[in-house]
């Protein structure tokens, strides 16, 4: 492994769907409390997919191939170029469950929410990589079973990866907040842990978010132009 040098900053980005919305992946907030016309309720939660199980299922079946079509945008592939100058000392965390973060090159990544790409068998807890629909029910591949689900978080149920997510934003010398609204838990605390433990925090979105704690700097604008700029600033451009 290639040693990092000693002075890379140590740096968390937390992404949300903002910074796919110009790769045509709708955001969630935007769009009158709706998302792709279903009530989040009925389509993200435990008892939503209890109560129809197939409606769900045709669901993320609709927004896996969507997503498959979309392709990453400029953002994402700065982030990228960020991760490639300073190397492991950058984490990316994102809120999205699309792939555009590792189709534009990004390594060190946390999908805290999940991710379309992966299936969760409710039987066994596996999570195997998947690309096709799920509402035929297809047997899971370890266990045989058909009770395959998407392995995407729904509300009330447990993020992915936190301890891994917190130990990196206590220790990172800057945070930056990428086209999230701020307003789901445990992601919209980040930016108070990270400024309790000295780092400096950014936040790149279309309009300033609602956040608890202000950021130490906030820049307005689209993803596609704001983000490039930034990361130039922060390991020139290349
Ligand atoms: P939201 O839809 O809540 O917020 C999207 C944010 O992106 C808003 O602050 C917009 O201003 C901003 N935005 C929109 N277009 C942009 C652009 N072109 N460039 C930059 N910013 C732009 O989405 P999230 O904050 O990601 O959780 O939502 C968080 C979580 O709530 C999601 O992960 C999902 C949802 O319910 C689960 O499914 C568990």
């Amino acid at each position: 492994m290639t040693p990092l040098p000693a002075a890379a900053p140590r740096v968390v980005v937390l992404t949300g769907a903002g910074i796919s919305a110009e790769s045509g992946v709708p955001t969630f907030r935007d769009s009158g409390g709706l998302w792709e016309g279903h009530r989040v309720e009925d389509v993200a939660t435990p008892e939503g997919f209890a109560h129809d199980p197939d409606a769900v299922l045709r669901f993320y079946d609709a927004r896996r191939r969507a997503a498959a079509s979309a392709l990453p945008n400029a953002a994402h592939r700065a982030l990228a170029r960020l991760e490639g100058a300073l190397g492991a000392s950058v984490l990316v965390v994102t809120q999205n469950v699309d792939d555009l973060h590792e189709r534009a090159g990004s390594r060190n990544l946390v999908h805290m929410h999940g991710e379309l790409r992966r299936a969760l068998c409710v039987a066994c807890d596996a999570r195997p990589r998947w690309s096709a629909d799920l509402a035929d029910r297809p047997p899971c591949p370890v266990c045989g079973q058909r009770m395959l689900r998407p392995d995407v978080v729904w509300f009330g149920e447990m993020p992915y990866d936190l301890d891994r997510i917190e130990n990196a934003v206590v220790a990172c010398d800057v945070f930056v907040s990428i086209g999230t609204s701020g307003a789901v838990y445990p992601a919209a605390g980040y930016v108070a842990l990270a400024a309790a433990f000295g780092a400096r925090t950014v936040e790149l979105n279309l309009v300033p978010s609602d956040a608890v704690v202000p950021f130490d700097e906030s820049r307005a604008g689209r993803a596609t132009d704001i983000v490039p700029a930034w990361v130039d600033e922060m390991v020139g451009r290349s």
